[in-house]
């Protein structure tokens, strides 16, 4: 992980690019995030961040993925002491967006009962006052 730059959710810093951060969880079709993220970086003015799940990470190679990965280790590994910045509520300031996919049968169960056991969840759980979007992949 990056470490994360409180700078970057300020608000007071003139913002130049679109953020989008996309979440990845346990479907097959996660297969294809390598495509969706550099498909998402030939889009001029869009920065991109992915957030994954743990299962997620059986179907991609992080080495293909060319922006920042965060995961439920990092949300705990960031957070020490009372004063230290909370990884989910850090990325929910940083997007612009937030889009899901795929978005497996599990998580989606998670979002419509309000489970937030994970840092994806947590994300998209917590108040997100930017939009989310998703792509569901159950079968
Ligand atoms: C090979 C394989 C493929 C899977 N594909 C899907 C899928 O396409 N859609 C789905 O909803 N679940 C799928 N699952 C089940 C999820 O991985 C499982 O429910 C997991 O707990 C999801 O965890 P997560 O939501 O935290 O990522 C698949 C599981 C395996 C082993």
């Amino acid at each position: 992980m990056e470490p994360f730059s409180l700078a970057e959710t300020s608000s007071s810093v003139p913002q130049e690019k679109f953020r989008v951060l996309v979440g990845v969880t346990g479907s097959v079709a996660a297969l294809k995030l390598p495509l969706l993220i550099s498909g998402l970086l030939e889009i001029p003015g869009l920065e991109v961040k992915v957030v994954t799940t743990e299962r997620a990470k059986h179907f991609y190679n992080p080495q293909e993925i060319p922006v920042t990965l965060y995961s439920d280790e990092d949300e705990w590994q960031l957070w020490k002491d009372r004063s230290d910045p909370v990884l989910h509520i850090e990325l929910r300031r940083w997007a612009d967006l937030m889009l899901v996919a795929p978005l497996d049968a599990n998580t989606l169960a998670k979002l419509a009962n309000g489970i937030c056991d994970n840092l994806l969840v947590s994300n998209c759980n917590s108040a997100f006052e930017q939009s989310l979007h998703s792509l569901p992949s159950q079968h």
